[in-house]
């Protein structure tokens, strides 16, 4: 798959999911902290239980079972491997219990099952956003095209006037529908599983509406980019 990258407001942390996915809140892509992050991987000497030989770095994590001593799974390594996983990215929306519209930018959304229709995406326990979806109890999936960076920016950004200047309209289960969007999924909240520091949020499809076939915009090692369509 060709992929035009530009690198674009990112994400710090690997979701439960595999994509470098919840940021803890107020942390945006290719930010410094992310260099720092970046610079940290760099490959060091470490014994084969996967501690470090250095003094200066922190022994590193090994997942039970795994032999080789670079397969580490701290937070960095977790980034780096996974964030090697190409996703799109959507908008999830609710209204939230004050009739104020809420959403977060996730790139975490998957299809879950057709029959019946399960949708999943998986928040982090740091979004203010999550805990508002979670109470309205239905939602929509609104999923971006490649002309919508800027969008997924604004949806990033915790505390903001997310829908400031943005184009919505309610669906039919009252979560704002966004302009120009591929494709919208309307849910129901059907379950919410355990996932570390993020939630498995499973929903189950209501509505479905596809809007055009422009270009996805995707996400791959924390830069945004495009698919010729
Ligand atoms: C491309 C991209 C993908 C993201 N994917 C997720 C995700 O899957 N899960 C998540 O919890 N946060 C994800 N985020 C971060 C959230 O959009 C955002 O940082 C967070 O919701 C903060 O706002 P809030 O406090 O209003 O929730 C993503 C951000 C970007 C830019």
């Amino acid at each position: 798959m060709g992929i035009a990258t530009a690198t674009g407001a990112a994400r710090a942390a690997a979701t439960p999911a595999g994509t470098p996915a919840a940021t803890p809140a107020g942390a945006a892509a290719g930010t410094p902290a992310d260099a720092a992050a970046d610079a940290s991987a760099a490959p060091r000497a470490r014994t084969s239980t996967g501690t470090s030989t250095g003094t200066a770095t922190p022994a590193p994590r090994t997942a039970p079972g795994l032999a080789d001593p670079h397969c580490t799974v701290e937070g960095i390594d977790m980034r780096t491997a996974l964030g090697s996983f190409c996703t799109g990215v959507a908008l999830v929306t609710a209204s939230g219990a004050d009739g104020r519209p809420a959403g977060m930018a996730v790139q975490s959304f998957s299809s879950v099952s057709l029959d019946p229709p399960l949708i999943c995406f998986c928040p982090a326990h740091t979004s203010s956003t999550w805990p508002r979806i979670r109470a309205a109890g239905r939602f929509a999936v609104n999923i971006l095209g490649a002309d919508q960076r800027d969008l997924c920016g604004q949806f990033a950004v915790t505390g903001s006037d997310k829908f400031a200047g943005v184009d919505w309209r309610p669906g039919a289960n009252g979560a704002p529908l966004i302009a120009g969007v591929l494709a919208t999924v309307e849910c129901e909240l059907a379950d919410v599983l355990d996932g570390g520091d993020h939630a498995i949020a499973l929903g189950r499809v209501t509505a479905l509406t596809a809007h055009h076939d422009g270009e996805p915009l995707v996400y791959f090692r924390r830069s945004y980019g495009r698919v010729p369509h």
